[in-house]
């Protein structure tokens, strides 16, 4: 039974007040709220970027898509946005969603006040005119917007950052986007994990594990990595800054949108990642516990596990409850980098 969130209870309670035509959700919850706020002449398009609540819906029989943004102009008359888990998502969500409205089309946007979207209406006010708080229930809060200010067009291109990663021998441009982890620059977790690679030369099949922008699989090809890298990660958003980044740099590499290792297969010479530890404002360490646990499955009989991760973080002894052979590569005060292999 799948529950109905808070944020989509709250857009539950205006379901008699919405427009009676074609709906577009973005960024929704893993729930039923399409199927409840569908009516014959009210169909519900889904969108959502991350991969784990892409499946989740898809197996509901939504009408949803997986992407960072719609790859199609149209107008529309009204969209419902949940609000991006992360914050400096939001102002190319809303260019996006003014841009998509017809005249006289109505946005809703909805999202938890412990998120941050009681200070929406400052990023609202930027794309439109008319601006008014709904409603405010069950910790969540609603406001709608119309009026759309007719500014410069929704041009993803416009919110992309390059910066350069300086690794011994080689530099890298990385393009990002607003919202994907560590926007504009190098983590320093990433960075230690990095170091501590140098050395070890990595080659083979070589999985990154939430791949975010690409930071540490570009890292290893454009240093001389022969084999083949995976680049992987749930987030649609990170997918394409993976994808622009290998684009201009020239270089190749797989790109996987999987919810944790649901979608990989095979066997890797190679496991580097710095995996993720919360979702949004919420420390969910899920992903990363289920990662440790069947991480081994997809290492090669010699195969290796390179991880960084923050020092309060449980997953040194995740890794050595799944892994023996295990080494601390580097350490500082604020993260510590292990390998692992397979237990034999
Ligand atoms: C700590 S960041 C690391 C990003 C990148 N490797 C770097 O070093 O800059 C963690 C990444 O995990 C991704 N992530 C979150 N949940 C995930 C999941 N269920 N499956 C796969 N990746 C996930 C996030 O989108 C984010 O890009």
């Amino acid at each position: 039974m799948i529950t109905v969130e808070n944020v989509s209870q709250l857009i539950l309670r205006h379901r008699a007040s919405l427009p009676e035509v074609p709906i577009e959700l973005i960024g929704p919850a893993a729930d039923r709220l399409f199927r409840e706020i569908a009516t014959p002449i009210r169909p519900v398009k889904l969108a959502t970027d991350r991969f784990g609540v892409f499946r989740v819906l898809e197996k509901m029989g939504a009408d949803v898509r997986f992407e960072p943004w719609a790859k199609t102009k149209n107008s529309l008359a009204c969209i419902i946005l949940n609000l991006p888990r992360e914050k400096a998502r939001l102002a190319m969500r809303l260019h996006e969603a003014s841009a998509r409205l017809a005249p006289g089309g109505r946005l809703f946007l909805a999202g938890a006040n412990r998120a941050g979207i009681k200070s929406s209406p400052r990023v609202l006010d930027q794309f439109f005119f008319r601006v008014e708080k709904r409603d405010s229930a069950r910790h969540c809060t609603l406001f709608e917007a119309s009026d759309t200010r007719s500014g410069k067009p929704f041009e993803p291109n416009d919110y992309e950052h390059r910066w350069t990663l300086d690794v011994p021998g080689a530099s890298v441009q990385i393009a990002s986007l607003p919202g994907v982890f560590a926007h504009g620059r190098l983590d320093l977790g990433s960075a230690l994990l990095l170091d501590s690679l140098q050395a070890l030369q990595p080659s083979g099949r070589i999985l990154d594990f939430a791949c975010g922008a690409g930071v540490i699989g570009l890292a290893l090809l454009a240093t001389g990595a022969s084999g083949e890298v995976t680049l992987l990660d749930d987030s649609a958003l990170a997918l394409e800054c993976a994808g622009r980044s290998l684009e201009i740099n020239g270089l190749r590499a797989n790109r996987l949108a999987s919810d944790g290792l649901s979608e990989a297969n095979g066997r890797y010479d190679w496991i580097v990642s710095n995996p993720p530890f919360h979702q949004g404002v919420n420390n969910d360490l899920d992903v990363a516990r289920a990662f440790f646990r069947d991480a081994g499955t997809f290492l090669a009989e010699n195969g290796r596990i390179c991880v960084v991760f923050n020092r309060h973080l449980p997953y040194g002894r995740w890794l050595r409850e799944s892994f023996n052979r295990v080494e601390i590569l580097a350490q500082n005060r604020e993260f510590t980098v292990l390998s692992a292999r397979n237990k034999q």
